[in-house]
């Protein structure tokens, strides 16, 4: 685990993943189990269950009948993402079993179970060696991904540096995934999308102190450089010749001035651009709009967009995607303090729009503003922001479905694409009626409406007065999704999550598989 010196350098923290195409020897072996449905007729006896389906390719007939029999016999359950370890039967190649619940047998078994089933599973190895996982050969990539990011640990910061093993939850050593002819590509595929999910987690829960607008955009540019990625980095100097007036006023009440980082991987000559614009507050106190000291310690997540951003840039580079792709990060600190912005006060924005500020707390869409007018000059085809922007988004939705706005066809384009990933991405409208509060008195526009209804529209209205015109637009609100306060469940870790990397990583393919 790494220090408060090395946290910022630290490589996520996830089981190391290989194909196997036979069912070696390992210490724990996971397989799925599905419940068989209740027993019925004469001589069914009331009670009793029937032995759930096992589903453990690779392994004998045998085998799976003595799982199935010691499943039953501990009424083992089949919930998606249940586990119950048990001693491996004659005929299963480790010293224990992991059974992992896939839910009813009748039902078809979709990418999204076993992905939760294969991360929940992961967990549940933890501290036992090597595992080897039999779920689903054919869809190794599905199971790879969902063990790989169940295998993930939440850094903690610690006196002193060590490597992994020196805490009491020790990750499996290894995880071998099971998989036909053919299905390393797959499992490697499925390896480098969980990295690049945990990079974004790890960003998201190093702590305030630690990452700041500086430190955070050091860290993206080196990050960035290793991809082969272009990097640009401008510092509060280079904003302010720039006229970025919605960065400049944001991060101004804070001693660690703001940042605008770009990131850019380049596509074959002629393919589409895609812009991707994350929020990076790294730390929001609401400014001199101050919000209520409870529960304020969570809006260290508040750079979580932005932290997606960087991870998906990174990862279309390390899978060599076909499509220029590029990073538009402004990062910023809201503090209240002697330099702060002001309600009342009047902002030029990056472009000349003018913006009224009537509270410093709805930060994130001023900052965006500039950097979606910069990401525009680079006539990109599509535009992805995403951003934990509003508490109206949790209201909504919840707190595991992101809400999409924008262009309608992309809108719904994206917010499909999201589902089919497991991210659950809902469309959302952005009604004409709530455009008319944001008008101001005093400038172009205020950043706040007269009402709290639709606070997630009218915040999705503000950010679409600065996408050009003809530009495809997609925003992303993650506020909930973003960030998970409860325990640990399926793939999902408590703490960041990486949502919406999985989203924007499909959305990039289907562009690039359109040309
Ligand atoms: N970062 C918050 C939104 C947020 C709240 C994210 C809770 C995650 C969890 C954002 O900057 C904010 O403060 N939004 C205000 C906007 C309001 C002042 C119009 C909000 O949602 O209350
Ligand atoms: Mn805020
Ligand atoms: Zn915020």
């Amino acid at each position: 685990m790494p220090t408060a010196d090395s946290i910022l350098d630290h490589t996520p923290d996830l089981a190391p993943i290989e194909a196997v195409t036979s069912p070696v020897a390992s210490d724990v072996v996971v397989v799925g189990i599905a419940a068989a449905g209740t027993a019925s007729g004469a001589d069914a006896d009331p009670g009793a269950s029937a032995a759930p389906v096992v589903v453990a390719p690779g392994l004998e007939g045998e085998a799976t009948a003595a799982l199935a029999t010691l499943a039953r016999s501990v009424g083992a359950a089949t919930k998606v993402g249940s586990t119950t370890r048990v001693p491996a039967p004659a005929g299963v190649p480790g010293g224990s079993v992991v059974l992992v619940g896939l839910g009813e047998a009748g039902d078809e078994i979709s990418d999204e179970t076993l992905r939760r089933a294969a991360g929940a599973a992961a967990r549940a190895c933890r501290g036992l060696g090597s595992a080897l996982v039999l779920l689903d050969a054919e869809r190794a990539e599905a199971v790879a991904l969902g063990a790989g990011l169940g295998s993930f640990r939440p850094a903690k910061v610690t006196a002193k540096d060590g490597g992994r093993g020196d805490d009491d939850e020790v990750g499996p050593d290894a995880l071998r995934v099971f998989t036909g002819a053919g299905g390393t590509d797959a499992v490697s595929r499925g390896d480098t999308i969980a990295q690049c999910v945990g990079l974004a987690r790890d960003l998201v829960n190093t702590p305030p102190n630690l990452l700041f607008p500086g430190s955070f955009a050091d860290r993206a540019a080196e990050l960035g450089r290793e991809a082969g990625l272009e990097v640009e980095i401008l510092d509060e100097t280079a904003l302010t010749a720039g006229g970025f007036g919605g960065i400049l006023a944001v991060g101004g009440g804070s001693s660690r001035g703001p940042r605008l980082v770009r990131l850019t991987h380049r596509g074959g000559e002629g393919r589409p651009t895609v812009a991707l614009v994350g929020k990076g507050v790294t730390f929001d106190t609401g400014g001199i709009s101050i919000k209520p000291a409870a529960g304020m310690e969570q809006m260290t997540m508040d750079m979580g967009g932005a932290a997606a951003v960087v991870a998906t840039v990174i990862l279309a580079a390390r899978l060599g995607l076909d499509v220029t792709v590029v990073a538009t990060v402004p990062m910023a600190e809201n503090m209240p303090s002697a330099t702060a912005y002001r309600p009342g006060d009047v902002l030029t924005m990056y472009g000349g729009t003018t913006v009224e500020v009537q509270n410093t707390d709805a930060e994130g869409r001023l900052i965006l503003a500039d950097a979606i007018v910069r990401a525009c000059e680079d006539s990109p085809s599509h535009l992805i922001d995403t951003a934990t922007l509003t508490g109206a988004q949790m209201v909504a939705l919840g707190k595991k479905t992101p809400g999409v706005m924008g262009t309608e066809d992309f809108r719904d384009r994206v917010s499909e694409l999201s589902r089919s990933v497991g991210e659950g991405g809902w469309s959302m409208p952005l009604p004409e009626e709530l455009r008319d509060g944001l008008d101001s008195e005093v400038a172009d526009l205020t950043n706040v409406t007269p009402h709290r209804w639709g606070g997630m529209l009218s915040a999705g209205l503000f950010l679409r007065e600065f996408v050009a015109d003809g530009v495809d637009w997609a925003h992303i609100d993650v506020a909930g999704p973003a960030y998970n306060d409860g325990a640990p469940e399926g793939y999902l870790p408590k703490g960041a999550t990486g949502v919406p990397v999985r989203t924007m990583l499909a959305v990039l393919e289907d562009i690039a598989a359109q040309g």
